[in-house]
């Protein structure tokens, strides 16, 4: 939608509904007011600047924080003479997410806070919080303090290529998180916990080995993959043990949302586990993809019942068994990059009513190198899933909008993390805000470059723009590198483990 506005649109991301000039400039001491108008959306918000002074509307103290956003980028673009104009602005998608996985690599409290400041900017209002997989239980526990005292404790660092064998044992107390999600209620963002399953859970069963199908030892993890040991479904007890723990989580978290999981879950140790035959057996399930489906639901059933709207990876949709209240976040849809796999659990979930959050992993994981993941693909994310050509207006509605993440197997230091998250992050909270790309990528870039002040005003060192699509030779030089991670033995094994899923 290019009209004659486009030109002057300045430096805004996401880009405004509408923006109307009206003439003159606001001078540099002009005060700033808030009004609070109801009749407005949740997240909508109105922004007036005249030469007397600049006014602030909004109905919700999420409109205000959107609409001080606005104001703060304005100021990268015109310091402190600002042109007189008028916006009104809502976003299209209800869903504009990031997602930092603290469990690979545990990233320390201040980090984590200027990562959420920086996303704000750019009016994303649901952080993503991954803290548990195989490779560390990050959050103390009054629960199981044996997650935390066992499970966020491990051997060593020996992702790729690298090795430590010093221990590592870092988690955040619960203080610090009440303190964090507080953070984010300031800045108008939820955060949305995720306590992966029933795979990925090696450091749950190095504290609490009883709750798989063998009962071995199991140890917290200190490389990349996939691995065997997962929770059984077939034993009563785990059900018990995760009531009990997403309780207390739920005293941490008072979002409306909730993630569990559901990604690669090696289905082995079922197939030959009597409590899960049993399980199968009487739950009439046909497959092990069905017992996945009931592990999942029944672990959604109580949290829906304590008023969450749980969210699960794609998988948990393989078995036609999920419940399509559970929202389906969507990270290999369509052609699975290397395995020539086609899934469509995406569309399926859509056609019998589910919702959607897009996050294609060839879009979406800005941990992989620009060279791999340019900022053009991270703008070109579809809001619509593999193999559906349009969307009726209720299913549009139904895909709630996107995610951009960044998971931590090779990352360790932090200015590594800002320089992939940024600016790739920025192009998800676009495409949600205004439901795809309104003027195109030239014109995106084009406000991101002047916006790029923005990073250093946050602390954050984000890539710089002639990083952002990479030629071929500094995308050789970046692919070498990043392969390093991936020497014969373990992507042998990361090929094994994910046939097995
Ligand atoms: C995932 O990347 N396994 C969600
Ligand atoms: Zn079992």
């Amino acid at each position: 939608m290019k009209n004659a506005n486009t030109l002057h649109i300045p430096a805004l991301i996401p880009r405004p509904k509408n923006i109307t000039f009206t003439g003159e400039t606001a001078p540099s001491n002009v005060v700033v007011t808030e009004q609070t108008v109801p009749g407005l959306a949740n997240e909508a918000y109105r922004l007036l600047v005249t030469p007397e002074k600049i006014l602030l509307m909004a109905a919700s103290p999420a409109g205000f924080a959107r609409a001080k956003s606005t104001l703060e980028q304005l100021r990268y673009s015109y310091g402190n003479q600002i042109p007189c104009m008028e916006i009104s602005d809502a976003p299209a998608k209800p869903y504009r997410s990031f997602h930092i996985d603290c469990a690979r690599h545990f990233i320390p409290m201040e980090e984590l806070k200027k990562m959420i400041a920086m996303a704000a900017v750019f009016k994303f209002n649901k952080f993503h919080w991954h803290f548990s997989d195989d490779q560390g239980w990050r959050i103390e526990s009054r629960a199981f303090p044996l997650l935390h005292e066992t499970g966020a404790r491990r051997g060593g660092d020996h992702f790729g290529s690298y090795v430590s064998d010093h221990e590592e044992w870092h988690y955040y107390t619960r203080d610090e998180v009440k303190d964090l999600v507080t953070f984010c209620e300031d800045l108008g963002i939820e955060i949305v916990p995720e306590v992966d399953l029933p795979g990925h859970v090696c450091a749950i069963l190095a504290a609490y080995p009883e709750l798989s199908c063998h009962g071995n030892p199991v140890d917290v993890q200190t490389r990349a993959g996939i691995f065997q040991d997962i929770l059984c479904p077939g034993k009563e007890e785990t059900f018990a043990f995760l009531e009990e723990l997403l309780s207390d989580l739920l005293e941490l978290f008072p979002g409306d949302y909730f993630h569990i999981g559901g990604d690669e879950a090696p289905k082995g140790q079922w197939e030959t586990c009597p409590h899960c035959r049993r399980r199968m057996e009487e739950e009439g399930l046909s497959d092990l993809w069905q017992l996945q489906g009931y592990f999942n639901n029944r672990v959604a059933a109580f949290l829906k019942a304590k008023g969450k709207t749980v969210i699960a990876w794609n998988e948990a949709a393989r078995g036609g068994n999920l419940d399509p209240d559970i929202i389906l976040q969507l990270w290999n849809d369509g052609k699975a990059p290397g395995s020539g796999e086609i899934h469509t659990t995406g569309m399926e979930h859509l056609k019998r009513g589910g919702r959607l959050i897009m996050s294609t992993m060839m879009n979406a994981y800005c941990d992989y190198p620009y060279a791999f993941i340019s900022l053009k693909k991270t703008y070109g994310l579809s809001l619509i899933p593999y193999g559906m050509e349009s969307l009726t207006a209720d299913e549009e509605n139904r895909v709630l909008g996107t995610e951009c993440l960044l998971w931590t197997e090779y990352i360790r230091d932090w200015e590594k993390l800002e320089r992939l998250a940024w600016p790739r992050f920025v192009s998800g909270a676009e495409l949600s805000w205004c439901g795809g790309a309104p003027d195109g990528y030239s014109d995106f870039k084009r406000r991101l470059t002047d916006l790029y002040p923005a990073f250093a005003a946050h602390g954050i060192g984000a890539e710089k723009p002639a990083g952002w699509d990479p030629g071929p030779v500094e995308s050789a030089r970046q692919l070498l590198e990043f392969k390093k991670n991936f020497p014969k033995d373990v992507l042998d094994d990361f090929k094994k483990n994910q046939k097995s899923i």
